[in-house]
């Protein structure tokens, strides 16, 4: 039996909490919890995002992998898995917060750093990982920079995020369906915290922009309840659906007094039908610096 407890609820988190801050000292606040309630919905969301690679931790061709960077770890779980999955390279996980774990594979370290920081690290990484960091880099075009100084020549980079805005494409929605409202509303409340939710689809664009070569992007549905007949897409939608179901709950919560709580319950019985063959995307996006000699 899997045990399911949920990881969405982080990105619904985002809008009751202000973004992180950033002083000449870089970050000191990042928007969502850490605690262990977090901690276990971020391992949820690992299975998923596993799920949705068929068991892969990256995307780009690597032949050769010797220095890897997970950027914002959080519980560690996906540097964990690749260094059990590549016991010849060393893996670092980087985080505001020191959650991981103690007892870890040897060619794993985990340090407490700032990505929003300068970086130390220069022309070191094969493969620098950025997951589920929607809402806490004031600038991708200015990360990405530091992604390229921090990477060796012909070494890649790897950012996957969440788009939240709830759809279907079965013309189950009808014009004042509750997703109509939630979609701006999410996207209202990020802009208000000075953060952009809908930044997924556009990350493609911006690595080309920033100068990395053979990007890539990949876009997975994630349906919202097991109602896909195949096993795997089913699978996946009966995750998410206790995870976004979890993540309506906390937001309504935290945000909305008096008859936006009606709004909440609405949201959640509408998670909760499957009649509605719901879903929403997750993009993965991947360049690679071009080589010295490019
Ligand atoms: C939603 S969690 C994602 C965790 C992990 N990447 C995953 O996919 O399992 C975001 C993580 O980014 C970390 N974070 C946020 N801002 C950061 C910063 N400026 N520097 C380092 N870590 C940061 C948070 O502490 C949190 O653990």
């Amino acid at each position: 039996m899997v045990v399911v407890t949920i990881p969405t609820v982080l990105l619904f988190l985002i809008l009751c909490r202000p973004s992180a801050r950033l002083t000449d000292k870089g970050t000191i606040e990042h928007w969502g919890p850490n605690d262990e309630q977090a901690q276990e919905q971020q391992d949820l969301s690992h299975h998923l995002w596993t799920l949705s690679l068929n068991g892969k931790l990256y995307l780009p061709p690597i032949d050769h992998l010797q220095d890897v960077l997970d950027m914002g770890t959080g519980t560690g779980i996906w540097a964990m898995d690749m260094a059990d999955a590549h016991p010849e390279a060393t893996v670092k996980g980087i985080d505001l917060s020191p959650i991981q774990p103690s007892w870890i594979p040897p060619n794993l370290k985990f340090e407490v750093d700032d990505y929003n920081l300068e970086w130390l690290d220069h022309n070191k990484f094969d493969l620098i990982h950025a997951r589920e960091l929607l809402g806490t880099v004031p600038s991708w075009p200015e990360m990405y920079r530091k992604v390229l100084g921090a990477l060796k020549p012909g070494g890649w980079f790897q950012q996957a995020d969440p788009q939240i805005l709830l759809t279907s494409s079965y013309d189950t929605l009808g014009p004042d369906h509750i997703y109509h409202q939630w979609n701006p509303l999410l996207l209202d409340s990020g802009k208000k915290a000075g953060l952009d939710f809908d930044s997924a689809p556009r990350m493609k664009g911006w690595l080309e922009e920033a100068g990395f070569i053979n990007v890539t992007e990949y876009r997975v549905p994630w349906p919202i309840g097991p109602w896909p007949k195949d096993p795997h897409q089913r699978e996946i939608g009966a995750f998410n659906q206790v995870r976004i179901e979890q993540g309506v709950v906390d937001f309504c919560g935290r945000r909305f007094t008096n008859n936006l709580g009606v709004f909440a319950a609405s949201m959640r019985s509408a998670v909760k039908n499957n009649k509605l063959l719901a879903h929403h995307y997750v993009w993965f996006a991947y360049g690679q610096k071009p080589p010295a000699s490019h």
